[in-house]
């Protein structure tokens, strides 16, 4: 085993300073199922826990009693569970937190009319960053109504773990870009306002840009963008205010990450990132890590493999240890690479269950390995 320092996620979730944990990493990592597993053991020592999952397994949504999507948290009551705290659950509908704060930030009229416009309705569903930037939405709601002791939060899927931390901006930017300003900005500002240039009927600029995006699109971004202009404030203010939260000392980031090369990488990109935003770091957690089962090495069990006879069975035992022996020195390795290059973040380690993770029971025990 290389010298890491051990993560210990019980004093972690024990803490009652501890309000906010951002499970982070790169794509189908196990930052869901961190999350859920984090959740269920803070709730049964004794935590008002929320979890704010997205796009959950099918089978642990139901686990969790999330039948339907519902974008508010919900107690999780299920036979056997009776946790000293109390654990809630949801999943992040984007569509609808996307929806609900137009509803509640450009009042009835103006939000029907957003509601409808087809430019919001491709930013609001398919523009990349919505996703992380609804989660954070949610997140600040969640924290705003203190009705939870703790929330832990999962992130999206992506590729990177870094798109997580840079979603906010790229998302602000399509809506804050130039293009738009340039369109909808007042005249006087000195930009070509686009009221300015259809007042001024069709000059060369708005053909030329009508001829780029098209006509439709056009009209509906800057429709979009006047009806917007009234809560663009309000957006960027929250969005500084859950940026601020995620920097405060009640919140703490768990990396998720496979022991792979390219996950570790990965995570360290991202351990560094944090750093540079002062986000705080409470740890990395490896995921689906291979321990070793007995105490024989690679090179005794091939031994032995060679020399047992007329026992196929003890041979194939022995050339899977051995097999299985190789993996975990190879995980050990790049872990221990890790450390060196940051020493000063403390690791898990989860070893990979038989199984999919998608019961309370799968959940719970996942909790006992992030701890032990
Ligand atoms: N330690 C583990 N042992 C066995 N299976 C695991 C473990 N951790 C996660 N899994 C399984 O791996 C799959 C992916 O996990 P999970 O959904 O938590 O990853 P994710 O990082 O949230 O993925 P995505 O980026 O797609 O959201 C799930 O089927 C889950 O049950
Ligand atoms: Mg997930």
């Amino acid at each position: 085993m290389p010298a890491d320092t051990t993560l210990d996620v019980d004093a972690l979730l024990d803490d009652p300073d501890s309000r906010v944990i951002v499970c982070c990493g790169s794509g189908g990592v196990g930052k869901t199922t961190t999350a859920a597993a984090l959740a269920l053991r803070a709730a049964e020592r004794g935590r008002q826990t929320v979890v704010l999952t997205i796009d959950p397994a099918r089978r642990l949504a139901q686990a969790l009693g999330l039948r339907e999507l519902g974008n508010q948290p919900r107690q999780v009551q299920v036979e056997g569970f009776e946790p000293k705290g109390e654990l809630w659950a949801m999943m992040l509908d984007m569509r609808r937190t996307f929806d609900d704060m137009v509803r509640v930030h450009a009042g009835p009229e103006r939000a029907e009319q957003l509601l409808q416009n087809p430019f919001y309705q491709t930013i609001s569903t398919s523009f990349s960053g919505t996703q992380e930037y609804m989660a954070m939405e949610k997140l600040g709601q969640l924290a705003a109504t203190d009705e939870w002791d703790l929330i832990i939060v999962d992130t999206p899927p992506s590729r990177s773990a870094l798109d997580f931390l840079d979603a906010p901006t790229r998302l602000s930017t399509a809506l804050d870009g130039r293009m738009i300003r340039l369109l909808t900005g007042p005249a006087k500002a000195g930009g070509w306002g686009l009221r300015k240039v259809v007042s001024a009927g069709f000059s060369m600029f708005a053909k030329a840009v009508s001829t780029i995006i098209g006509g439709q699109l056009l009209a509906d971004a800057s429709a979009f963008m006047q009806a917007f202009d009234s809560m663009f404030g309000g957006f960027r203010e929250r969005a500084r205010k859950t940026a601020e939260l995620l920097r405060s000392s009640g919140t703490s980031f768990l990396v998720v990450a496979a022991p792979e090369p390219d996950a570790l990488r990965e995570a360290s990109y991202f351990v560094e990132r944090l750093a540079g935003e002062s986000m705080p770091l409470a740890g990395l957690v490896a995921n689906r890590t291979h321990p070793v089962l007995a105490p024989l090495s690679a090179t005794e069990a091939l031994t032995a493999a060679e020399s047992v006879q007329n026992a196929p069975l003890a041979e194939a035992v022995l050339r899977l240890h051995a097999d299985r022996v190789a993996l975990a020195e190879r995980e050990n390795r790049l872990l221990a690479r890790f450390t060196r290059a940051h020493p000063e973040v403390p690791l898990t380690r989860v070893p990979a269950l038989a199984g999919d993770v998608h019961d309370l029971e799968g959940l719970r025990d996942i909790g006992v390995k992030l701890t032990s």
